[in-house]
């Protein structure tokens, strides 16, 4: 950013005279899940891509190109185009509407833009359509080979962007489902997820089981998905993928429910640290972050929780629990005293009864674990949501340990492999 500020890269909030130079708008404004009103807690608020629009064909005296980069309902792109056409400021002005949905992820954003597995720009298949999406093509053939550049009809490309993260989030949803019949059968989720994954058919990525997936995009993306198939009468695809969040749901649940259940049944005044609270590493995004739901429940059994995280701040944990959960100072006025946060790892594990991996950060694998364990409750209870750390390591040292899809090797003696 700092070697390309003020060449070709320039920061403005002079809405108007920066709509009115450009020939390429991008709009990349949030589309978050209704909390209100008809499509409430499943459909997408187009709201601000609305607005956008509004303003584009206020202002514009020559023609634009209007790209979509947000994550939109398929079909948005007309209503884009209605906006903007019976809102035209001069007749001789037109709009050519663009698909062209963002693919990058937290934490890997840079080297996501740098080299895309595939840029997809939508467009209408008119010659101005074509004339429009080639004009984008050509700024992003700036750094990415042209077979990686595809070109759609809009309405693919606006479906496309929710498919793809409904197909991402449903492999895990899919490897913690699995994850779960390990654990009552001696299998491991590891072994299933390599053995799976070498079929070329299949591939390797996002099969690692977790404590369920977070984050802004996907639950959101898979209920706007949802909601669709809804509105298009198809109920059977909406409670198809309705499963996949009902999956994650579950995921988390039963993670909360083995911590207390492992620490005979209770958990109420022990104090439980918490290592991560981020939704994935490399971030301090807290969006539908598993881990909150996780403190909520031990919230609920009246446990002493000590968070720790080497990014997220604990005004973003409140206002998020607030937001998702319903949680805040206001209802639970005794948050503070059964919540910490800690700024220093070994802090917040002294004393504890129990250390939960809830975040795949890497630091998370350089700690002296016996250091750790040393200073701790005992028997020491070690829950990995993420499968981070070495097992066989930590159970020489004394831990207890619970990690998800792993079998535990007193109950399956001769099955556990580190
Ligand atoms: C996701 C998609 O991966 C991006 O392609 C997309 O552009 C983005 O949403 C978006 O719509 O903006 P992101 O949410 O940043 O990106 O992060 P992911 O890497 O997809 O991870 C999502 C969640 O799944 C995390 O909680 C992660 O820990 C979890 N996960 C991922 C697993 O539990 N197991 C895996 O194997 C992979």
């Amino acid at each position: 950013m700092k070697e390309c500020r003020g060449r070709n890269l320039f920061f403005s909030t002079d809405l108007d005279k920066e709509i009115e130079e450009a020939d390429v708008i991008f709009i990349s404004v949030n589309t978050p899940t209704k909390t209100k009103g008809i499509g409430a807690g499943s459909a997408a608020n187009i709201k601000n891509c609305e607005l956008c629009a509004r303003h584009i064909a206020k202002v514009a005296t020559s023609s634009k190109i209007v790209v979509e980069k947000s994550t939109v309902p398929v079909r948005t792109a007309e209503a884009i185009n209605r906006i903007l056409t019976a809102n035209e400021k001069q007749p001789n002005v037109t709009f050519q509407v663009l698909s062209n949905p963002e693919f990058l992820a937290e934490g890997t954003a840079m080297s996501d833009l740098m080299k895309p597995d595939r840029v997809l720009i939508g467009g209408s298949q008119t010659p101005e359509g074509l004339k429009a999406i080639e004009t984008v093509v050509s700024v992003y053939a700036n750094w990415v080979p042209r077979e990686q550049i595809l070109t759609t009809n809009l309405w693919s490309s606006e479906l496309s962007k929710l498919v793809a993260n409904a197909f991402l989030a449903q492999r895990v949803s899919s490897i913690n489902s699995i994850s779960a019949l390990c654990e009552v059968t001696g299998a491991d989720v590891t072994e299933i997820s390599r053995a799976v994954g070498m079929d070329d058919r299949i591939g390797k990525r996002f099969l690692q089981p977790s404590v369920g997936f977070g984050g802004s995009c996907f639950q959101k993306d898979i209920l706007n998905l949802v909601y669709l198939c809804e509105t298009y009468g198809l109920q059977p695809c909406a409670d198809y993928w309705r499963q996949v969040i009902a999956m994650n749901d579950f995921q988390k649940k039963r993670f909360s429910e083995e911590i207390v259940s492992a620490m005979f049944n209770t958990v109420t005044g022990k104090k439980i640290a918490i290592l991560g609270y981020a939704f994935k590493k490399d971030t301090g995004d807290v969006r539908e972050t598993p881990s909150m739901f996780i403190v909520r429940d031990l919230l609920e059994e009246n446990a002493k929780i000590h968070v720790y995280d080497p990014q997220v701040t604990r005004e973003d944990m409140w206002s998020e629990m607030s937001y998702t959960c319903g949680v805040n100072h206001d209802n639970t006025p005794k948050l503070d005293e059964y919540v910490t946060t800690c700024d220093d790892p070994y802090e917040a594990c002294k004393g504890a009864h129990a250390v939960c991996i809830m975040t795949e950060w890497d630091e998370f694998k350089t700690y002296d674990y016996k250091k750790i364990y040393d200073n701790m409750q005992k028997p020491a209870f070690l829950f990995d949501g993420r499968l981070l750390l070495n097992h066989k390591e930590l159970r020489d040292i004394g831990f207890e340990v619970h990690a998800i899809g792993k079998p535990d090797p007193i109950k399956f003696p001769g099955s556990a492999i580190a």
